[in-house]
């Protein structure tokens, strides 16, 4: 029997068993890896595409093929991950296949079974969703993404080797019915401690939302059974029912693509600059900023970084309502404000509870591009390649970016922009002493640039595998 809406919006306790999944089954059979749980690969290369003219069938035939032989289930990465855990064999190359609306256009695939979510309909580059987000003008984005894209492939490896000819070889087979206009070569940044880190230093990827049996159970033993804070989340945040799924279990998820470059070297003296005006030490100053230490420390937890082993993810912000340990603006209080929109006083048109502000959450996955040695400090030509999944673009990145993100008066009057990522730059009120209220005014510049991305659609393995002549036509 097919899954209902309330198969969807149940939280699970231990939440879903690949490995016995039960009425889960079909889903997780037709559903593309990497969106339940990360695919967790060292490398990645995206390839860009562009449909050539008039070859729709043939597309259709290519893609069919390429799912068949290459797209891997959420059930085949769950049984892959189980035989390294057991035997040590790797799973070896991992991929996706994502569409553009444009690129269902050019499909002929019919306009009601054409994933419906607004900003996907309208792609990145649409005026008012570009001045809703604050980013900046299509002009100035990197060549590339001022370009139509109809498809993007994520292709991951553990071995650059590998990966790469692979992803010359696919590039090769593409020729004939696709351009490939561009390829962004991504990457897991690693600390000493072997952590994942991103550019600025700060150990990345800790807060997500949790779906499978797996990720719960292992987060509940360092999280203390989630007493502060818990990051289990039902289906209905990040699948969306297939509209050109062949069967009645067919999910697919939204993705957003944002290449994110930073400065590294303007941080970092800005990260000393704020510490010399505030009088304190540089590690503590930018733990203001992103909220955590570079070490994953929670900031409201702690005035000095405590060498976790596993960051905790087991807080909220309720002993620290008045923001003198975390500021309203730090990067993650501002991105997932642990129930702020309903305790503390908000500005007006801010107050949620806290069912309703978990709604906003989204699961990251991204990876860094450009200088790979981090004890440099590329000013630019590096960053992020940020990508997150969900079930609604409008209601959780674009809420999130643009509602919560950027306005300065989120959550209360005058807190200023998130420093990391609020476009445009503003100015932010800094606690002087850690704990207490005096606050020093400061302003950075944006250290983040936004070069460009688009919405695409993960659709449904039924979808995609049966969608030239081998399967069914329309
Ligand atoms: C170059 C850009 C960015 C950098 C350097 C960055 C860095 C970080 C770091 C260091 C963390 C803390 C570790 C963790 O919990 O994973 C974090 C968390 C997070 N970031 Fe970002 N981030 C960037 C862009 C974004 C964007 C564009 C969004 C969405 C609009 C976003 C949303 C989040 C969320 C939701 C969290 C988890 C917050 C929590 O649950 O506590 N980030 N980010």
């Amino acid at each position: 029997m097919a899954l209902t809406e309330a198969d969807l919006n149940t939280l699970l306790e231990n939440g879903i068993d690949p490995e016995d999944a039960g009425k889960y089954r079909i889903l997780l059979e037709n559903l593309q890896g990497n969106i339940l749980r990360g695919h967790g690969r060292d490398y990645s290369i995206h390839l860009f595409l562009q449909f050539r003219t008039d070859l729709r069938e043939a597309v259709k035939e290519w893609i069919e093929t390429f799912a068949r032989e290459y797209i891997k289930s959420a059930k085949q990465q769950s049984d892959e991950a189980h035989l390294y855990r057991s035997e040590g064999i790797s799973g070896g190359l991992f991929t996706n296949f994502f569409l553009s609306r444009n690129g269902y256009e050019y499909l002929g695939i019919e306009p009601f079974r054409i994933p419906s979510d607004r900003p996907f309909r309208l792609g990145m580059k649409n005026d008012d969703i570009r001045s809703f987000l604050g980013d900046p003008p299509v002009e100035q984005w990197e060549d590339v993404f001022q370009c139509q894209i109809d498809a993007l492939i994520l292709l991951a490896d553990d071995h650059f080797g590998d990966l790469l000819y692979v992803a010359n070889k696919i590039a090769d087979e593409l020729r004939p019915i696709a351009e490939v206009i561009h390829q962004e070569k991504g990457f897991i940044l690693r600390n000493k401690a072997g952590q994942i880190i991103e550019h600025f230093g700060f150990v990345d990827g800790v807060s997500q939302p949790l779906f499978l049996k797996r990720d719960i159970v292992g987060a509940r033993i360092n999280n203390c059974d989630f007493d502060q804070w818990d990051p289990r989340a039902s289906l209905d945040i990040i699948l969306v029912r297939d509209p050109s799924g062949k069967t009645e279990d067919s999910y697919g998820s939204y993705l957003v693509y944002r290449k994110l470059e930073q400065n590294v070297k303007a941080f970092r003296k800005d990260q000393r600059q704020l510490a010399q005006t505030l009088n304190i030490n540089n590690d503590l100053a930018g733990a203001l900023i992103v909220g955590r230490f570079q070490d994953g420390t929670p900031v409201t937890l702690s005035d000095i970084p405590t060498s976790p082993v596993t960051p905790t993810n087991n807080f909220n912000y309720a002993q620290d309502q008045a923001a003198t340990k975390c500021p309203f603006h730090a990067h993650i209080r501002k991105t997932n404000p642990r129930g702020d929109t309903g305790t503390v006083e908000s500005s007006p048109g801010f107050d949620e509870a806290l069912e309703i502000e978990k709604n906003h959450r989204i699961t990251r996955r991204a990876v860094s591009y450009g200088e790979n040695d981090s004890t440099k400090e590329p000013e630019k030509d590096s960053g992020l390649l940020f990508l997150c999944f969900q079930a609604n673009i409008e209601n959780q990145f674009n809420f999130m970016q643009a509602r919560w993100a950027n306005p300065k008066n989120f959550v209360q009057v005058n807190v200023g922009p998130d420093p990391l990522i609020g476009q445009p730059e503003g100015t932010q009120k800094w606690p002087k002493k850690w704990g207490e209220s005096e606050t020093e005014e400061y302003k950075f510049k944006l250290w983040v640039n936004m070069k460009g991305g688009e919405y695409f659609f993960a659709p449904s393995l039924s979808f995609l595998k049966n969608l030239g002549s081998l399967g069914f036509s329309w």
